[in-house]
């Protein structure tokens, strides 16, 4: 083992939100992953270049084989401070099977597979969605949610869900659950679990979505109290702050990064 102490691993590392969670970390060892080599190489030898302690290896979230060897690379390099898991797709995507497994299935392989790295002071950073925040709850489906890797848990919910763009919804409200599910496992080692909820961010997959639906896109902007849509920073910034002490009795829960504005969507249901 080497001995790179308080690592942080970014999944999604090569994305929007997930490139500038890395520039925030500078002062941290960092593993970046992403779905292709190719990216994450890119990214890793533009960091390089800028003096950051880097190293990245490719990993599909949905492949527990994948997982275990991003699990064993991290544990061969130091021990863990921070999984960032920025890695997901949106309701862009159509099939509702993949949206539902890659934002919601893989996000507790993760958390179950970084659970053995997770030591005291390390954290979990999960990325739900403030579009979370406008599913209600409902025991109905709240447990299959809560349940992702059951057999019957997808058939479940496609009695409620009607479109991709609501499986995006409900997966993410299932990440805000997963923090509650695994809070206590994780607090029995001194560590944390948290979820972060972005507003629209201006990263290629918003742009997409306002490719899809721009009137949609600038109603959402207008109904901001802050009049702007987010920037990946203003989101990692706050990721940044979970990662430290400062936040050290924050678990459990999520942090909207909205700009205020789901506040104003839900007034609008
Ligand atoms: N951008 C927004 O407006 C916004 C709003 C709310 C929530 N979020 C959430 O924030 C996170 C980051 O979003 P972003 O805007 O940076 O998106 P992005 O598309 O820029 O980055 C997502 C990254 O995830 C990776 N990824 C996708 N499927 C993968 C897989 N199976 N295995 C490994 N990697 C995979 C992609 O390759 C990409 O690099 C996502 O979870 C997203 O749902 C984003």
């Amino acid at each position: 083992m080497n001995n790179r102490k308080n690592l942080i691993v970014i999944t999604g590392g090569a994305g929007g939100i997930g490139t500038a969670c890395t520039k925030v970390f500078k002062d941290y060892p960092l593993i970046l992953t992403d779905y292709s080599q190719d990216a994450v190489d890119k990214a890793v030898d533009n960091l390089k270049k800028e003096g950051f302690d880097v190293t990245g290896i490719a990993c599909d979230i949905t492949d527990k084989k994948d997982i275990e060897k991003l699990t064993k690379y991290v544990a061969d390099q130091g021990s863990l401070k921070a999984l960032v898991h920025t890695a997901g797709v949106s309701g862009t995507v159509k099939d509702l099977r993949k949206v539902y497994t890659i934002d919601l299935v893989a996000t507790e392989l993760l958390v179950d597979a970084f659970y053995e790295l997770a030591a005291k002071d390390s954290v979990a950073i999960l990325l739900s969605s403030m579009m979370a925040h406008a599913v209600p709850p409902n025991e109905k489906y709240d447990d299959a949610l809560t349940n992702p890797q059951a057999p019957d848990s997808f058939d479940i919910l496609s009695q409620f869900v009607k479109d991709s763009d609501m499986m995006y919804n409900f997966a993410k409200r299932g990440v805000q659950l997963l923090t509650h599910k695994h809070a206590d496992k994780w607090g029995a080692k001194g560590a944390r679990i948290v979820s972060v909820s972005p507003g629209v961010i201006e990263t290629a997959m918003a742009l997409k979505a306002a490719e899809e639906h721009p009137e949609r896109m600038e109603l959402i902007k207008q109904a901001t109290p802050l009049k702007r849509n987010g920037q990946p920073e203003d989101v990692a910034d706050v990721i940044h702050f979970l990662a430290s002490d400062a936040a050290r009795f924050i678990t459990s829960t999520d942090i909207l990064v909205d700009g205020g504005v789901i506040h104003n969507i839900k007034k609008m249901y």
